[in-house]
């Protein structure tokens, strides 16, 4: 009673540290149930999610309830950001330990809390701890900026969904010089460009926005600058959407694997696997895989550019797996992974099932990779679509192993830059804001 055979890939639980779930606060829009629920349907097993929700998750107070509401909802596991305010530098250090990292809004977008003064954000970059991430909305000149200033307070910074050739290339020259700096670039930047806005209208509108296929094209080049893949899943409802100000942000979750699969078949992306055949069967819960056979252990390659990778170097895993948990220091999830169909295409629905969006800027295209089953901490949590895991499963994984800070420094008052062995820097602690 087999129907197919079919190339089975397993992969570990993907990590997406850039999400919006607007809880609390918009739940129309998502919430901790309905979000993890897209995640899971999406083949990602553990999100970070934004603090742009109202209330905005600037303190101890608003910090609690959005754990109460993840904690009750939260169907994958996950890590809650925490935003910088322009006065709550001195509150946020204690948050940190449990906190997946510190936002900072330095460009206008879908929140409250943007940061204009250059003083506010030296403040935030110095007290915020050196041993924990800190992410920035920072286009263009505005990145260019929120790197000096980290730079000049000695720390590490994560720079959110790189979209332009400028972006990119600078954090290529930054990483070349030994800056501590990293970056994540979203799917919608490499699979839509500004041409689509024709046929998209107000529904293309995102921060940033769609850019120019140069722009696309200086991301697919510099793949191995990326770090991360995350989809600022930033769910707004169709009627928002169409309304006189719609706000910005596309819906990524259970879009971002299958196009980014779609992107191996071709070979544009790597991916290392244990390829297996299985006789698949189709019975009342779906298709199931059925006497997996191992038939080889190899790489698919990247045409081109990846050339150069050493073995072991794959995009997937890394920007979706590793590369989130080292930049992000997170734990692991144990018995959690992944089992796509490489060969499974059809085109991606007008309304992804789980979303409270109920629509996607990818509708109608044709993809070849589909997410079969999930298996999160050794449930089966989602099959064929059908999201098992209940509302409340999902971990902080930040509770689970919160980030103390390292044992004192020997010399508190010699700072040395990470990108030069060589040099010190002799810093006054009291002239240090
Ligand atoms: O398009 C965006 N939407 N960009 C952002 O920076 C915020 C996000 C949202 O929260 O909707
Ligand atoms: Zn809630
Ligand atoms: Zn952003
Ligand atoms: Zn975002």
């Amino acid at each position: 009673d087999c129907i197919s055979s079919r190339r089975i890939v397993r992969l570990p639980g993907m990590i997406d540290v850039h999400v919006h779930l607007r809880d609390p606060g918009q739940t129309h829009k998502e919430d901790f149930a309905s979000g993890s629920a897209a995640a899971l349907a999406g083949g990602v097993t553990m999100v970070m999610a934004m603090p742009n929700t109202k209330p905005a998750i600037i303190d101890r107070d608003s910090f609690q309830m959005a754990k109460e509401c993840a904690a009750r909802g939260a169907r994958c596991d996950y890590a809650l950001f925490v935003g910088a305010s322009l006065d709550n530098y001195r509150q946020l250090a204690e948050l940190g330990p449990r906190a997946a990292a510190l936002k900072m809004y330095l460009n206008d977008t879908f929140s409250d809390l943007r940061l204009d003064d250059l003083t506010v954000w030296s403040q935030h970059m110095e007290h915020w701890p050196r041993h924990l991430p800190l992410c920035v909305h920072a286009e263009g000149q505005t990145m260019a900026a929120a790197m000096m200033v980290a730079a000049l307070a000695n720390r590490p910074i994560h720079i959110c969904h790189v979209a332009k050739k400028e972006e990119i290339l600078l954090i290529k020259a930054a990483k070349q010089r030994g800056f501590p700096v990293t970056c994540e670039v979203s799917p919608h930047h490499l699979f839509l460009t500004s041409s689509e806005l024709g046929r998209l209208g107000a529904m293309g509108q995102v921060k940033p926005p769609l850019m120019v296929e140069d722009d696309q094209r200086a991301l697919w080049d510099n793949m191995a600058v990326i770090d991360c893949f995350a989809t600022d899943h930033a769910p707004h409802t169709v009627a928002e959407k169409r309304s006189e100000k719609p706000p910005p942000g596309f819906p990524g979750l259970e879009t971002m694997l299958p196009l980014l699969l779609t992107a191996v078949n071709q070979g544009r992306l790597t991916l290392q696997v244990t390829v297996i055949v299985i006789c698949a069967r189709q019975n009342r819960q779906g298709t199931i895989a059925d006497q997996p056979l191992i038939v080889t252990r190899g790489q698919q390659n990247r045409q081109g550019t990846g050339a150069d990778q050493p073995l072991g170097w794959s995009d997937l895993e890394d920007k979706l797996h590793h590369n989130p948990r080292r930049i992000f220091k997170l734990p692991e999830q144990p018995n959690t992974y992944i089992e796509v169909d490489m060969d499974e295409t059809y085109s991606i629905p007008e309304a992804p099932a789980h979303s409270k969006a109920m629509w996607t800027p990818f509708a109608g295209r044709a993809v070849a990779g589909a997410v079969k089953r999930v298996v999160l901490r050794g449930e089966v949590a989602m099959v064929d679509g059908r999201v098992l895991a209940t509302p409340g499963s999902g971990r902080d994984v930040r509770e689970l192993q919160p980030l103390l800070p390292p044992p004192p420094a020997v010399q508190p008052e010699t700072v040395v830059m990470p990108w030069t062995e060589e040099r010190e820097w002799h810093v006054p602690a009291a002239g240090r804001t």
